[in-house]
């Protein structure tokens, strides 16, 4: 495999400060992209990143922002960010849910339609969204995410069907159990009622693989997808979790 076959592309990658986001964008560099990261934080300065501080929260403004600025044109977009806060869904106020809906469904949707008329003038566009497991399975006490990531999916579909013919594919990454803060926050708050090493040692068990990814594993798909070689792939949900999911 060509390991430059992204020369001359641009990719945005949002929450690519740490953990999968970072990973992603570390292979699309690795494979020639000009990349840069949206997040609240700097990414590692040593990774010579372009970097765009916003919040997804904030979303309508930065659009606004980004409308005013001449921003260089992106190919690659790639939908990420931080999980909603765990909890039974029974507890989730509107709040949780709307701020969720915010982050995870409008941002992606306002950025696609900020980036796709340079994709679609390019005739080259790849839109990786990174979601769940728990599209296809949802994850007991991760109640708001659960609901959040199956809309998502919908979003992402009708999305792929209305903008395959300008040759733009749209795709989700869906991480099983992946080595980040995110996970290690996870495993904390179950260690509440016993140790760590019990919580992890449990959630192994339920992998076929045994361990938990890399976030370069998830980074290396993601860079897959947004390749020139995954141009016949698009409308798909493809879990990269260790064999952890129990449906086909
Ligand atoms: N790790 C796992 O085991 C796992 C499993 C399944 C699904 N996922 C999902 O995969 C995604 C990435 O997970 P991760 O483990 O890499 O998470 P992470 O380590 O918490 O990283 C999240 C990234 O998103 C950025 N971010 C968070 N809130 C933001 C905001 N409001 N505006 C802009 N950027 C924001 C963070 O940067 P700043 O803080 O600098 O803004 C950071 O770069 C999440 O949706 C997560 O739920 C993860």
């Amino acid at each position: 495999m060509s390991t430059n076959d992204l020369d001359g592309k641009a990719a945005l990658v949002c929450g690519g400060s740490q953990g999968i986001g970072l990973a992603a964008a570390r292979a699309l560099a690795a494979r020639g992209a000009r990349v840069t990261v949206l997040s609240r934080s700097e990414p590692p300065a040593q990774d010579g990143f372009a970097f765009l501080r916003a919040d997804l929260q904030q979303i309508e403004t930065l659009i606004a922002s980004l409308e005013a600025q001449a921003q260089p044109a992106f190919q690659i977009l790639v939908n990420n960010s931080g999980g909603p806060p765990p909890g039974p869904i029974l507890d989730a106020t509107p709040e949780h849910f709307l701020s969720a809906f915010r982050q995870q469904v409008l941002a992606s949707h306002l950025l696609v339609q900020w980036v796709l008329p340079a994709m679609k003038a390019a005739g080259f566009g790849r839109i990786v969204n990174v979601v769940s497991t728990s599209v296809r399975e949802p994850i007991p006490g991760l109640g708001v995410s659960n609901t959040i990531r199956g809309a998502t999916a919908s979003w992402a579909k009708t999305l792929s069907r209305e903008v395959g013919p300008f040759g733009v594919t749209v795709n989700n990454v869906l991480p099983g159990a992946t080595r980040t803060a995110r996970l290690e926050s996870i495993i904390k708050r179950k260690a509440a009622t016993s140790s760590q090493e019990a919580v992890e040692a449990a959630m192994r068990a339920e992998i076929p693989l045994g361990r938990f990814a890399d976030a370069d594993e998830l980074g290396a798909v993601i860079a897959f997808l947004a390749s020139p070689a995954a141009g016949y792939i698009t409308g798909t949900s493809i879990p990269v979790d260790g064999g952890r999911l129990h449906c086909v």
